[in-house]
């Protein structure tokens, strides 16, 4: 694999031994601080971005590597008006992989046929967020100890959530895996992640309005952000934003080992009462986030 930009890009089994290697960088980190020594890793985040960023900095800098980059596009050559392919082939000359995050669904399809050098999707638009999905399911694997027999809560804004599409994609190869798709009319999933995926897979899925209904039913929540800079006008954003806040409250009915999750950042959607709670594993997902990385750089560096 050259490039990774949509999670299908990755087979069952090359998912399989990223998590596993994951899961042997947690346990025996002093096998991996040179492995990557001499290489560099870019970073070229043409949008805003505090986990993935940072977490792939720190993925490469604890396997022995160097990063570059920049994390804003007003900080590039791209506010004099250079191109996404100049910019990459640029990049290509000082780097030998790199990570790119860009608000224009597609970019880092495009930068990829450019570039010398193997490309990372960190999140393209309202489209997809590959690593983000490696991220939650090497958190669905420790926490749950599988990724099959599952029924999961999607929650908030289905429709420019990037994390959901890619997260749904991937689900979708797992036996009975069954999703409840909790979001405003306005925010429902896109039609063609209904039609190519779940669809197309014969997924079961529940489309409502409501958090608490299915609630007792969940294995996994997954809690998202409205996502504000997708939205045509203020007015709307206004009115949706706090359409769903999780709260302890809202808890009661759901079972005891409810995996509770959130790609970050949170806005309001869930309390910040809810984080004692031992189900909340959202900054867990977090810590996870860098050890997939890890395994990932390696894997496309063609590192054993
Ligand atoms: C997500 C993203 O950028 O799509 N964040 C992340 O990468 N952890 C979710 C979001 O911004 O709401």
């Amino acid at each position: 694999m050259k490039n990774l930009i949509d999670i299908k890009d990755l087979s069952t089994q090359e998912i399989q031994e990223l998590i596993e290697v994951a899961k042997d960088i947690m346990q025996h980190p002093q096998n991996y601080v040179e492995k990557c020594k001499h290489k560099k890793l870019a970073t070229l985040f043409f949008e805003p971005s505090t986990r993935t960023r940072l977490s792939f900095e720190a993925a490469m800098m604890e396997l022995g590597g160097n990063v570059i980059g920049f994390s804003s596009a007003s900080s590039s050559s791209t506010a004099k008006g250079e191109s996404v392919s100049d910019t990459i082939r640029t990049i290509g000359c000082y780097s030998d992989i790199i990570a790119m995050r860009h608000p224009k669904e597609g970019a880092p399809l495009v930068a990829s046929i450019k570039s010398t050098v193997p490309i990372i999707n960190a999140g393209d638009g309202g489209h997809n967020h590959p690593t983000q999905t490696l991220t939650d399911l090497l958190t669905i694997s420790c926490e749950k100890q599988r990724l099959n027999n599952l029924t999961i809560g999607l929650c908030g804004d289905l429709k420019f959530g990037r994390t959901v599409h890619s997260l749904i994609t991937a689900m979708s190869r797992y036996e009975n895996i069954k999703f409840i798709l909790i979001s405003p009319e306005e925010l429902k999933i896109p039609e063609y992640v209904k039609k190519e995926i779940l669809e197309k897979h014969q997924i079961q899925y529940i489309e409502t309005t409501s958090l608490e209904e299915h609630m007792k039913d969940l294995d996994i929540l997954y809690m998202t952000r409205v996502q504000k800079e997708r939205f045509f006008n203020e007015e709307d954003y206004v009115r949706l934003k706090d359409y769903y806040i999780l709260n302890n409250s809202k808890l009661t009915t759901a079972k005891q080992d409810l995996c509770i999750m959130h790609p970050l950042p949170r806005v309001n959607e869930i309390s910040t009462e809810v984080d004692d709670d031992p189900r909340a594993k959202y900054f867990n997902q977090v810590r996870y986030g860098k050890y997939i990385r890890m395994a990932l750089i390696l894997k496309m560096l063609e590192i054993k």
